[in-house]
């Protein structure tokens, strides 16, 4: 028997820039998943039968990492699924640890961030590595096109972990140190579907200039909230995640749902945008004061989640021969 625990995400900038080629920025949160794998007579899911087809993160997961006979799996989640979190790199990530212990194989969080953005990339197509190379490590992540300048501020305090590549694109992921950060998600209970807004915002860059202006400030507002957070300078920080907000809202991926929630929650907090795809899902308020954030949420119609960064990534917390 082993068992996984994986974090969630969220994006505190640079959603959707990230498809062309911008940098973003990432935490993982304490909103565990766990997955338990055990060989066993037939394949289980949760006590019941497995159907790989109803399951395609797991399914191709398995695909890559076992070789092995049946197993009966179980997972007990706090991510509420496709709302922006990372629910789905989160089993990704779990399974193919799992698998990959299971199996007495060595692995580190480079080797399992590969593989899971393979998985990723296999199942719902274009995507960045930000989820999977988050949950997988944990802590804060800053993703940037390969061979980015930088600053010496950013280089001072990111140490480089790897770098992937897909067709034309390649992103090298870095773990940035991060402070204590105090963070409330609100979750619209709305489910946004990821593949269906990054089309969308193709769509919108390839017919509209405003648009593709808007990706390019993403990307330049992306490095200053990434230069604020490592100054400790979290007003700041704040006020860019708010114009991000705002410009992602042009970019068409908010939701009436979300706008209730980021207009709730920005008057009691530092900064407030949604996270993710958007279309639904979550938003991700910067806060001095948790209480009152989540309340604003509750007010505004949401579910809010007291966060704090994981620091350690998809992880094993149980194995039994
Ligand atoms: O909503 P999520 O957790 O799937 O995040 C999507 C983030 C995007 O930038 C919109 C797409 C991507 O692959 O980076």
């Amino acid at each position: 028997m082993v068992e996984i625990e994986a974090p969630a995400k969220a994006i505190l900038l640079g959603e959707h820039a990230v498809v062309y080629g911008k940098p973003a920025l990432a935490v993982a949160i304490d909103l565990p998943l766990r997955m338990r794998l055990l060989p066993a007579e037939g394949w289980r899911l949760d006590q019941e039968e497995f159907q790989p087809r109803r399951r395609g993160y797991i399914a191709a997961a398995l695909e890559r990492a076992w070789q092995g006979g049946p197993l009966a799996m179980t997972i007990r989640s706090s991510i509420p699924p496709a709302s922006g979190l990372g629910s789905s790199a989160a089993v990704t990530c779990a399974t193919l640890a799992g698998a990959m212990t299971l199996a007495a194989r060595t692995w580190d969080s480079r080797a399992l961030a590969s593989s899971a953005f393979d998985v990723e990339w296999a199942v719902q197509g274009a995507a960045s590595p930000t989820d999977t190379s988050t949950i997988a490590h944990g802590g804060g992540i800053l993703l940037r096109p390969a061979g980015s300048e930088s600053s010496p501020l950013i280089d001072g305090h990111r140490s480089p972990l790897w770098e992937l590549s897909r067709g034309a694109r390649a992103w090298e992921v870095s773990a940035i140190e991060v402070p204590r950060l105090s963070l409330v998600v609100g979750n619209t209970g709305v489910k946004g579907r990821t593949t269906d807004l990054v089309a969308a915002v193709r769509a919108r860059t390839e017919q509209d200039a405003a648009a593709r202006a808007a990706i390019e400030r993403i990307g330049a507002l992306t490095m200053e909230g990434t230069e604020a957070l490592l100054r400790g300078d979290l007003a700041t920080l704040g006020q860019l995640m708010a114009e991000d907000h705002a410009l992602l809202r042009s970019l068409g991926v908010s939701h009436p749902a979300l706008e209730a929630l980021v207009s709730g929650a920005a008057p009691v907090s530092l900064g407030a945008k949604l996270t993710g795809a958007g279309g639904g899902g979550s938003i991700i308020a910067l806060t001095d004061d948790v209480e009152r954030t989540a309340h604003a949420i509750v007010k505004a119609g949401g579910m809010p989640y007291v966060v704090e960064v994981d620091r350690q990534g998809t992880r094993v917390v149980g194995e039994a021969p």
